[in-house]
């Protein structure tokens, strides 16, 4: 996957050399390039931003040095014959982006990110780069960053994790919370590791046992109560067809209320 970055602070993204994602791009398996954007300015003071129309508070960054380097960079060079990256702004006003975005995010061959710094960038390059390229504008959480840049970060982990032969364990991505399959919708239960006794506590004995079916059983029950406990709302997404009698019984003794199987749809 080819993902291009325009951004004032290119040295924000020296962690993409690091760990995972640092192998994945010496392995080729991910081609990351940074770009300036004041690279696309013309004048003495590399100016980028400018005041609000209608006033308020801040800057808003200007429409020509995106709109330059975003044609640039676009124009660059299709991947293997592909057509233009998919564009992705980073703004708290965007839509939420999930584990679902994440693997939509990972089928594409090139994304070009435009994190912005200031209030945002001028709206008309939204509005024109909506007509010609797929954009999205996207979110990570409901509160306020100083800038696009640290969602970049986390948006390149979670979809690069995904692309084929970054992990070593193709497992671990099936296994993730939020991830579909068995545990769709369930948050990840506690894990542990040697010792079997530290500082008095033990391993929960069931991991010890060898019985991968129950072992299996009891990572689910782990699973629900935990949902239950920490994001009610994801257990109240549950599909009631999903949950066999045990995982019923589970709930139960979360004291969560499940709707009766013949209630869904
Ligand atoms: N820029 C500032 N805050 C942000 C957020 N929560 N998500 C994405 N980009 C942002």
């Amino acid at each position: 996957m080819r993902v291009d970055i325009i951004s004032i602070f290119p040295e924000y993204f020296a962690p993409l050399d690091v760990s995972l994602i640092g192998k994945a791009r010496q392995r080729g398996l991910l081609d990351i390039r940074v770009h300036q954007l004041r690279d696309w300015t013309h004048d003495v003071h590399r100016k980028v931003d400018d005041t609000p129309y209608g006033g308020g508070p801040g800057m808003v960054m200007k429409p020509e040095p995106w709109s330059e380097a975003i044609d640039a960079v676009a124009g660059s060079g299709s991947v293997s014959g592909e057509g233009p990256p998919r564009l992705i702004v980073p703004t708290p006003s965007g839509r939420p982006f999930t584990q679902e975005v994440a693997l939509e995010y990972a089928k594409e061959p090139w994304l070009l990110f435009a994190p912005a710094r200031y209030e945002g960038i001028d709206s008309r390059v939204m509005a024109e780069y909506g007509s010609r390229l797929r954009l999205d504008e996207v979110s990570i959480g409901d509160y306020v960053l100083a800038g696009g840049e640290a969602a970049v970060l986390v948006m390149v982990e979670a979809v690069g994790r995904l692309l084929p032969g970054v992990l070593g364990n193709a497992g671990s991505v099936a296994d993730d919370s939020f991830a579909p399959g068995t545990m769709a919708g369930l948050l990840e239960g506690p894990v542990y590791t040697k010792p079997p006794v530290w500082r008095g506590h033990e391993v929960p004995p069931i991991l010890l046992s060898g019985n991968h079916g129950a072992i299996a059983r009891w990572r689910r029950d782990e699973a629900l109560r935990r949902t239950v406990a920490k994001r009610p709302e994801l257990a109240a997404r549950l599909d009631p067809q999903s949950l066999d009698k045990h995982d019923r019984e589970v709930l139960d003794d979360a004291s969560f209320r499940v709707p009766p199987e013949d209630m869904a749809n």
